[in-house]
């Protein structure tokens, strides 16, 4: 499958995010990782959904959003989505997490679903039906700059072996949180397909997003 690079805007220039989201587009960047946190299932917050709307007028990327908010359900009708964007929540952040799952369905977006790195993969064994992309976090969410979690590898190999078994090998695997090029090429033969690129690999001070997104290309072929 077709390894994807999912650029996080969080990290971007905010002070001239077209400028950053056209280069982006030069970069042939697959997805716009839009980072939602409330302040309370994460203790940040970061991009909005007028964000959300507004970005989806200036580019055709497909946005990959990422919320980290408790009781995601009550925020899903606020953004405009299409059939090519992720609209991904979190397992941690609702009980009724199938019954949001097919809210996001019912959107005619892309459903994810991501596990903290405590979260056992088993645990969405029977929402697989729901799933088009299960975001495997190596890191605890909220922030930037922080260090891949020790057992990462290990989950995303555990994850892509388990969705084999579940017969739903067509699930894309994400990983997010310092994705830099040598976490990236593991993950990578781990058996992930999209890269969150932060400040680990993409938004570097020394080098333009261009290249640092072809040295990203280069270590996953
Ligand atoms: C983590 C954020 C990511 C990512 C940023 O909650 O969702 O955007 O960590 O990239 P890095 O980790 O490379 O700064
Ligand atoms: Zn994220």
């Amino acid at each position: 499958m077709k390894k994807l690079l999912s650029a996080s805007l969080m990290c971007a220039d905010l002070t001239n995010l077209i400028a950053s989201v056209k280069e982006l587009e030069k970069a042939g960047i697959d997805y716009l990782h839009i980072d939602i946190m409330d302040g309370s299932f994460v203790p940040n917050i970061t991009l909005g959904f007028d964000l959300v709307n507004a970005i989806k007028k200036v580019t055709d990327i497909p946005l990959d959003i990422h919320m980290m908010v408790n009781e995601p359900s009550k925020f899903i009708d606020r953004m405009n989505l299409s059939e090519n964007d992720i609209l991904c929540i979190h397992y941690e952040s609702e009980i009724h997490i199938h019954r949001t799952l097919e809210m996001i369905k019912n959107k005619g977006c892309k459903t994810g679903l991501a596990i903290n790195p405590q979260t056992p993969v088993e645990n969405i064994k029977h929402l697989t039906d729901y799933i088009d992309m299960l975001l495997v976090m190596t890191v605890s969410p909220g922030f930037t700059g922080q260090k891949m979690f020790m057992g990462a590898e290990k989950k995303v190999k555990e994850a892509r072996k388990l969705l084999e078994e579940w017969s739903c090998s067509d699930m894309l695997i994400e990983v997010d949180g310092n994705i830099s090029l040598p976490n990236g090429r593991k993950l990578s033969q781990c058996g992930a397909d999209i890269f969150v690129l932060g400040t680990s690999a993409l938004f570097l001070k020394d080098k333009t997003i261009i290249d640092a997104a072809e040295d990203f290309k280069a270590v996953l072929e």
